[in-house]
């Protein structure tokens, strides 16, 4: 008789036998498998599975969120144990176990499939959750694919993707964490398991959604809360937020593979300053290297860093390293020898040193799940912060070696709870982007490191920012890099972007402007381009490119004020700098369409079309309310698709009434100070903006050493109000220029702390003109808007001001 593999047979979670209240949650067993619920909060729950009595997994490298004392009832009933909160009702069916989500007032958010719940096809475990009528489903982070992922598939395994299409999965960052939406309701599911995972959102069937890994446990997050941004606030309070960047690390970088020797670089810092174009940090690819070595210099193109490094800090510039994990097997390199002799890299399960080529050739990987190898990555970057480098980038971290097929035997640390490569792949980069970060942190005692992975999973924006990898140099791909940085913030990475003019193959003239332009509103914001390539920097691409790519720097450089707030909240709250639509408009259905949504909000009140550069026309979409043009401060009514023109100079960018946008004169690099603070007030809403400023650089404000005032905005009364700064810190202002927009023309009396002042008519211009390169896309004299202005000492006590 032919035998019968009960590995390959779906099995599924059973009836209820016992179960028991344990501290914060419950746990029962059933006649196939366990389960635990845990409450960590009124919206947060953690329901783990496992298919025996083995006890549950409570290691995590993603979670640092712990269970907050909430108060929750239990009622054992006939058919079902029913977990209630503030905030979340859950009704666990007993014959057999299956779980319901549901609100307070009954309505479903998210059931399990009635038949398959969570079950096990061999190692395998899914959990299967019905489809609801009309859902979406948002999120995964890093992913290709439409902002609506119903009927798509998905697959987590971080993978060296050069030159991805716009299809390609995966990419090289897993994000399990998806929300739902439907009937008004929203949830989230962060599915916190790192071995090779799946998600499922109604593809290839009409039934379930689903969400799977190839060994492990069930171990997900249940959130349920008012409004996606809340959800998004609940997943970084399981998985963090990062810290404030330095200031320096969100002006423009420049990049490219590479640029070499010392003398270029000398003359690629000088020409930003020449040309007048902000600029605050150069990026040494992988030739900076001795053979790609990490930790050394080539003797012959950086015979001097240190000097090299001090001329670039006197023009302003900050220097970011490359850090490829790849250590090369070749005895009298300093990090080779010491790697082995101090025994720090990951190994076969033979004891043998795991060998993979990559760049410097056969290579050894730091075994970054060890707390031995993280200390002795510590130690290499001493050099490095004794140069004066603060800015570090990881790369190659999936890990990428030369065959892309890395050995699953390979085991890992995991900090004594010692896995494979199955379970540790997709934490690998996680735990190097950590390992840096904590590393170059601590010796740099007191200021901020700035640095950036390729490779993530759930977590990383606790240790740096993310930029999406190898992307191409065409219109589709530059449009999906914005959708991509999206929905990184869905999944809690706020600092994120792309490489601007693309890294595989040439932009041309249109592309880079409309990539500059596009990437001026992104929250790392970085310029590179890859070896053989054309050269890609502003002034490459001719006259009139340089001078849109300058107006667009340059504008980046006036809004850091509101762009480091925006920093600042991503840091208290998890709100990403860059906001899908889909953060303050999830049932508008319009935000869903393929014309539209890519368009997302930089912060609170600016609105950025994406749109291709071969395109002069452009269909908008506006939500509701009203909505300025950014150019000329023209007024449009939301809830309606517009046509507005987007030749290449100017990229469709709308500000929402109500905005308040804190503002400063153009400056070349962070380090120059400017002393005015200019707060631009739309009208036609009222609003708040916390508007928070530090000294750029250290870890003081983690104390008190900010400043930070609440602002706010009636315009019923038609009142502005700072309120009193509050923190040590003294911003540098001296002076403060209110500019209020939409006003009818003519002159009109302000109180000003009921004093009387006048508020004058006055021109605004936040772009210089073009004519003189383009007399064809824009005939008419540089984009103007009246507005009135008022100027006044900066002064921290509260001002109010009321026209
Ligand atoms: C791969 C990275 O994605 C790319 O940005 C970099 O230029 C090359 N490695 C060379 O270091």
């Amino acid at each position: 008789m032919a035998k019968t593999s009960q590995n390959s047979l779906s099995r599924s979670l059973g009836t209820l036998k016992q179960w028991t209240k344990i501290t914060g949650g419950l746990q029962g067993e059933t006649d196939h498998g366990s389960f635990r619920l845990l409450v960590y909060n009124a919206h947060t729950l953690r329901i783990s599975v496992t298919p025996d009595d083995r006890g549950f997994e409570d290691f995590s490298y993603a979670v640092v969120g712990t269970p907050e004392a909430t108060e929750f009832q239990v009622s054992d009933e006939a058919q079902a144990l029913i977990v209630t909160t503030p905030a979340l009702r859950v009704v666990v069916s007993k014959h057999p176990v299956r779980f319901t989500f549901q609100t307070t007032d009954l309505a479903i958010i998210n059931e399990d499939d009635v038949a398959f719940g969570t079950s096990w096809n061999g190692d395998q475990v899914t959990t299967y959750k019905k489809l609801q009528d009309g859902e979406r489903f948002i999120g995964l982070g890093e992913k290709t694919g439409p902002l609506d992922r119903r009927g798509q598939g998905y697959t987590n395994w971080n993978t060296d993707s050069f030159a991805y299409s716009t299809g390609t999965d995966p990419l090289y960052v897993t994000i399990p964490f998806y929300i739902g939406l439907h009937h008004s309701l929203a949830y989230g599911i962060f599915f916190d398991n790192s071995h090779k995972s799946f998600f499922n959102f109604g593809a290839s069937n009409n039934r379930f959604s689903s969400f799977a890994a190839d060994a492990g446990e069930m171990n997900y997050y249940f959130i349920h809360d008012t409004s996606v941004a809340n959800i998004v606030k609940q997943y970084t309070f399981l998985t963090g937020r990062m810290e404030m960047p330095p200031l320096w690390s969100i002006g423009f970088q420049q990049c490219r593979y590479s640029y070499y020797p010392d003398k270029e670089v000398l003359t690629l810092a000088n020409t930003f300053r020449d040309k007048d174009i902000p600029a605050d940090v150069i990026v040494f690819d992988i030739h900076y290297m001795e053979q790609y070595k990490i930790f050394t210099w080539s003797k012959k193109d950086f015979p001097d860093p240190k000097k090299l490094l001090e001329q670039l800090r006197a023009l302003g510039f900050q220097v970011v390293v490359m850090c490829d994990p790849g250590i090369k097997v070749e005895e009298g390199y300093p990090a080779y020898d010491d790697g082995v002799q101090k025994d720090v890299f990951i190994k076969y399960p033979d004891g043998t040193n795991y060998s993979g080529q990559v760049w410097p050739g056969w290579c050894h990987f730091p075994d970054f799940t060890n707390p031995k190898a993280r200390q002795w990555w510590q130690d290499q970057f001493q050099d490095y912060i004794d140069l004066g480098v603060e800015g570090f980038w990881n790369d190659m971290n999936e890990i990428a070696t030369w065959g892309h097929m890395l050995p699953e035997n390979i085991e890992m640390d995991f900090d004594g709870d010692k896995s494979s490569m199955r379970r540790g792949r997709n934490l690998y980069g996680f735990q190097m982007a950590r390992s840096t970060y904590e590393g170059t942190k601590a010796l740099l005692k007191g200021k901020r490191p700035f640095n950036l992975t390729r490779s993530g999973y759930s977590g990383v924006q606790r240790y740096g920012a993310v930029w999406t990898g190898d992307n191409v140099a065409y219109d589709e791909h530059m449009i999906m890099g914005a959708r991509m940085v999206s929905n990184m913030g869905l999944g809690g990475i706020a600092f994120a972007g792309y490489d601007v003019g693309g890294f595989v193959g040439d932009a041309n003239t249109r592309l880079y402007a409309r990539w500059v332009s596009i990437g001026a509103f992104a929250p790392f914001f970085r310029g590179h381009a890859m070896i053989n390539s054309r050269d890609s920097e502003p002034w490459a691409y001719g006259e009139e490119t340089e001078q849109i790519s300058r107006n667009y720097i340059k504008f980046r450089y006036q809004l850091l004020p509101y762009i480091y707030s925006l920093f600042y909240e991503a840091v208290q709250t998890g709100m990403p700098v860059q906001r899908a639509l889909v953060l303050d408009y999830a049932f508008d259905h319009k935000i869903y369409d393929g014309q539209f949504y890519n368009q997302y909000l930089f912060g609170p009140s600016i609105l950025v079309a994406p749109v291709e550069s071969t395109k002069d026309l452009a269909k908008v979409y506006l939500p509701e309310g009203k909505w300025y043009s950014l150019y000329d401060g023209k007024t449009f009514q939301g809830n309606a698709e517009i046509i507005v023109e987007c030749p290449v100079h100017r990229l469709p960018v709308f500000v929402k009434a109500g905005a308040l946008l804190p503002m400063q004169p153009t400056i070349n690099h962070t380090q120059q100070i400017s002393d005015t603070l200019i707060l631009h007030v739309y009208t036609g809403a009222s609003s708040t903006f916390s508007y928070y400023t530090d000294d750029g650089s250290t870890f003081a404000y983690q104390t008190d050493a900010y400043a930070k005032r609440e602002i706010s905005y009636d315009d019923n009364q038609r009142q502005l109000r700072l309120e009193a700064s509050e923190g040590t810190y003294a911003a540098p202002w001296k002076n403060l220029e209110v500019i209020v927009h939409g006003l009818e023309k003519g002159g009109r009396q302000v109180r000003v702390n009921n004093e009387d002042k006048s508020l004058e008519h006055r021109v605004n211009r936040f772009f210089s003109p073009l004519e003189k390169f383009d007399p064809i896309y824009d005939p008419e004299p540089a984009p103007q808007e009246d507005v009135h202005g008022l100027s006044l000492p900066y002064s921290s006590g509260a001002i109010v001001i009321r026209w």
